[in-house]
């Protein structure tokens, strides 16, 4: 087991990568705070998956765009666990529309989950593990377009930019302290914030194109790099983005 002994917080762990990441690192003996905003029964359930195979399950509510919910997640945590070891910022949210159509409300709405809630995940677990005086693992989920425009997808673009650059100066601050972060950048996966393509073939097509592997990834395929972020075995791994996309980053766009 990788990860036995360790304490871990998932934000928006009641489904897609978040729950996927909250499973693994539960069948590797981490015990999990399951975070979710707004699918108490979806996070319920999680939990019992990962006692059902003798782990131990925190489910807390959080709206990681609020200071005192995120104080609230990291507090309950280690208040049941006794500690914190390892953080992920998962919760993300998406509002596609043209940039020219997008209210400023949208902008604020996205920015705030996306990028607020993981500076508000990392400062506060970084809080805790300071304290802690052991060291820790930070890891956000953020998306190939924290370097990949994506056109209609403004405010989100804006966000994962920005989480790459507070990953990069923040990995650097703590280092010190023997606290590593790191950015999964996922591509297309199977998730609720790309159900959407399903009724919709034409776009599903298009995105099929720009992938060379020619489908899209399982939330749990990403669950397998964040395992190896959270482990031993990464260390020496601090300040990098990791791209799990079937190759996205580096089609050509040639069809
Ligand atoms: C976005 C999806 C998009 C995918 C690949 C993800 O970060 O959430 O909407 O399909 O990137 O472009």
């Amino acid at each position: 087991m990788q990860l036995e002994n360790k304490v871990a917080v998932v934000t928006g762990s009641s489904s897609g990568i978040g729950r996927s990441i909250a499973l693994a690192f539960a069948r590797e003996g981490a015990a999990v705070t399951v975070d979710y905003r707004g699918h108490p029964d979806e996070a319920k359930k999680v939990a019992e998956e990962v006692e059902g195979s003798g782990g131990r399950a925190l489910v807390v509510r959080a709206d990681v765009s609020k200071p005192e919910d995120v104080e609230g997640l990291i507090r309950e945590t280690a208040r049941e666990f006794g500690r914190l070891d390892i953080m992920v910022n998962n919760a993300g949210i998406e509002e596609k529309m043209p940039f020219l159509e997008t209210p400023f409300e949208v902008y604020e709405r996205v920015l705030a989950v996306n990028l607020g809630g993981a500076w508000l995940g990392c400062q506060e677990a970084a809080r805790r593990m300071v304290e802690q005086g052991e060291g820790g693992r930070i890891i956000n989920v953020s998306s190939v377009h924290e370097e990949r425009p994506m056109p209609d997808n403004s405010p989100y673009c804006a966000a994962k930019g920005g989480l790459r650059m507070l990953m990069r100066t923040i990995a650097v601050e703590l280092a010190p302290h023997g606290i590593t972060v790191n950015n999964i950048a996922p591509g297309a996966i199977e998730t609720p914030i790309n159900e959407n393509l399903n009724e919709n073939p034409e776009q599903m097509e298009e995105l099929l194109s720009e992938i060379p592997l020619g489908r899209m990834g399982r939330p749990e395929e990403v669950a397998e790099l964040a395992l190896y972020l959270a482990s031993g075995a990464a260390s020496y791994v601090t300040g990098s983005t990791f791209y799990i996309d079937g190759g996205m980053m580096r089609q050509a766009g040639s069809l």
